[in-house]
Order: C-alpha cells, then sequence, then structure tokens
C-alpha cells in the first residue's frame, strides 16, 4: 500500500503562525506536525510515501524529511499549489498511486493509542471498497459527520456521511485518515467541486458509501484523536505529547524509534540520527532506544 501525507493549505485558521512557515512544520511539543502522521503510515506497515504541499512550503519538507533513508522509508514530493480540496490529493498523487490501494493521511491530523498499530496494519490490507474511522467528538459540526449500521463490535458500514453539517446526525467525527482500493483514482474523478470550489473528500467518500462499499472503524476510549489546526488545539495537542511523553519516559511518533524497532533501520542509522540530535532531548532518547534495543 502507497501512502499519502497531504500538507498543503495556508493555515489560515493559525495566523500568524502560519504567515511565513508551513502548518505542518509547527512544533507539536519536541517535533514537526508532520512526523505524528508519517508516524501512523509507518505504523500501517506504509513505507512508500508521497509529500504533498504548497510550491513554497516544499523545499522546507524536503530539507526536514529527505529522500527518507533515515526513516527506512521513501518520500517523494509534489505540489498542490491552490487550495483545491483534500480529493485532489487523490489526483495529484494518482501516477505515484499506480496500481496500488492507497492511504490518505492529512498533516495535522494526531493519532495515538495502543490497540492503534494493528487496527492500521489490518486497514491497510483493504483491497476493495474504502474505509473511514468515526471518532466521537463533543462538536462534531466542525467534521464530516459519519452515521453507520454495526456489523460487528466497532466495525461497519456507512449509511449516511456529510460535511461539517448544521445538525449533525450523530457525534462521530471522521478524522482525516482514509484507505482505499486503487478503484480511488477513477472514482475521484467523478467527484465535481463543492460550492466552495474544492474537492470534498467526504463526496468522495460518499461515492463509496452509494455503492455500499464504505467501511466505517470506531475509535473508541483509549485512543486519542487530536488535530492541530487551531491555536487552542495546537496547544492541546502540545500538552498531551509533553504529559503522557514526561510520565512514561516513551515517545509518541517518533519516526526514527518507529523504524528501528519494525527493522527498517539498522543500529548505525539510528546512531547517526542520534548523533545529530545528541545535543538535546530527542537525541538522548534515540541514543536510549539504541541501548534497550529492538
Ligand atoms: C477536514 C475534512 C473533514 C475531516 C477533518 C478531519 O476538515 O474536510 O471531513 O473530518 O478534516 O481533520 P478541515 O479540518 O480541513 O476543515
Amino acid at each position: 500500500m502507497k501512502g499519502i501525507i497531504l500538507a498543503g493549505g495556508h493555515g489560515t485558521r493559525l495566523y500568524p503562525l502560519t504567515v511565513s512557515v508551513s502548518k505542518q512544520l509547527l512544533p507539536v511539543y519536541d517535533k514537526p506536525m508532520v512526523y505524528y502522521p508519517l508516524s501512523i503510515l509507518m505504523l500501517a506497515d506504509i513505507r512508500d510515501i508521497l509529500i504533498i504541499s504548497t510550491t513554497e512550503a516544499l523545499p522546507h519538507f524536503q530539507k526536514l524529511l529527505g529522500t527518507g533513508d533515515q526513516f527506512g522509508v521513501s518520500f517523494s514530493y509534489l505540489k498542490q499549489d491552490q487550495p483545491r480540496g483534500i480529493a485532489e490529493a487523490l489526483l495529484i498523487g494518482s501516477e505515484f498511486i499506480g496500481e496500488s490501494p492507497v492511504c490518505l493521511i492529512l498533516g495535522d491530523n494526531i493519532f495515538y493509542g495502543t490497540s492503534l498499530p494493528e487496527r492500521l496494519q489490518r486497514a491497510s490490507q483493504i483491497d476493495d471498497g474504502a474505509l473511514v474511522f468515526a471518532y466521537q467528538v463533543r462538536e462534531p459540526q466542525h467534521y464530516a459527520v459519519v452515521t453507520f449500521d454495526y456489523e460487528n463490535g466497532e466495525t461497519g458500514l456507512a449509511t449516511s456521511i456529510d460535511e461539517k453539517p448544521q445538525h449533525p446526525k450523530s457525534n462521530y467525527a471522521v478524522p482525516g485518515l482514509y484507505f482505499y482500493d486503487n478503484k480511488v483514482v477513477e472514482i475521484v474523478n467523478d467527484v465535481k467541486p463543492s460550492n466552495r470550489g474544492e474537492l470534498e473528500i467526504t463526496d468522495l467518500n460518499r461515492k463509496y458509501l452509494e455503492s455500499g462499499k464504505l467501511s466505517v472503524e470506531v475509535l473508541g476510549r483509549g485512543v486519542a484523536w487530536l488535530d492541530a489546526g487551531t491555536h487552542a488545539s495546537l496547544v492541546q495537542a502540545t500538552n498531551f505529547v509533553q504529559t503522557v511523553q514526561d510520565r512514561q519516559g516513551m515517545m509518541i511518533s517518533c519516526p526514527e524509534e518507529i523504524a528501528y524497532l519494525k527493522g527498517y533501520i539498522d543500529s548505525d542509522m539510528l546512531l547517526r540520527q542520534a548523533e545529530k540530535l545528541k545535543n538535546n532531548s530527542y537525541g538522548e532518547y534515540l541514543f536510549k532506544v539504541l541501548e534497550v534495543g529492538g
């Protein structure tokens, strides 16, 4: 499976923070925001990853992430110059996707929870239809909202999906993490721009729903889903990461650690990364990972 991280947009909700810096490069405690969705793709065993951002910001992502060798993955980079919608990422990335299924993740979405790696790996096996997640929130009107028929425990088939509805039909928001079969590269061509001129991801997902192929998996208690798109949510995400990390002495979404534990990189590569960062707690942590072993 291929992976796409969409890290575009002007981040106007975070102005003036994002006038000169891309939102997805802002710090969430001790790492650039994009490390969090990147880690999610890596936990799903996805190693061929396309980063989409604006012409202005793309060189900064390239400087930060390079070829991907340091994480044992491969990065490609493409531009989205106008904010023409989340679904456009699948058009921009259609050649990159090729014959594969694909996972799309938004660059400001942060996930954390014990059962996640297994669930992500399962989701990445998809070869027919699409899979989205459902996460209960207090204010669903800010997100895509989904209703579904429970099949068993935590999964079901979507019965409705609406983008930022004024009157939400449920409290289940759809996080910015989507798994698609390869048909998505055709189906996305049928999505028409919305009133605000964007190719809405929710319109794409509704096409899967209409053919009875939009699966929904609930992320329940024990999973944290945060988005860092506003001043308040950015601070909340930082505080969350700091609180958990300081308490446990384990990092949330450290790509070097994930790469090492998964065997994508060897101890020499991890050591090289640790040496580069040795003057701070991130580097110290990498030395600790080396000591404890995979
Ligand atoms: C986007 C999507 C929305 C989704 C949300 C998740 O909204 O349009 O469907 O629920 O991401 O973060 P945005 O935050 O870009 O307004």
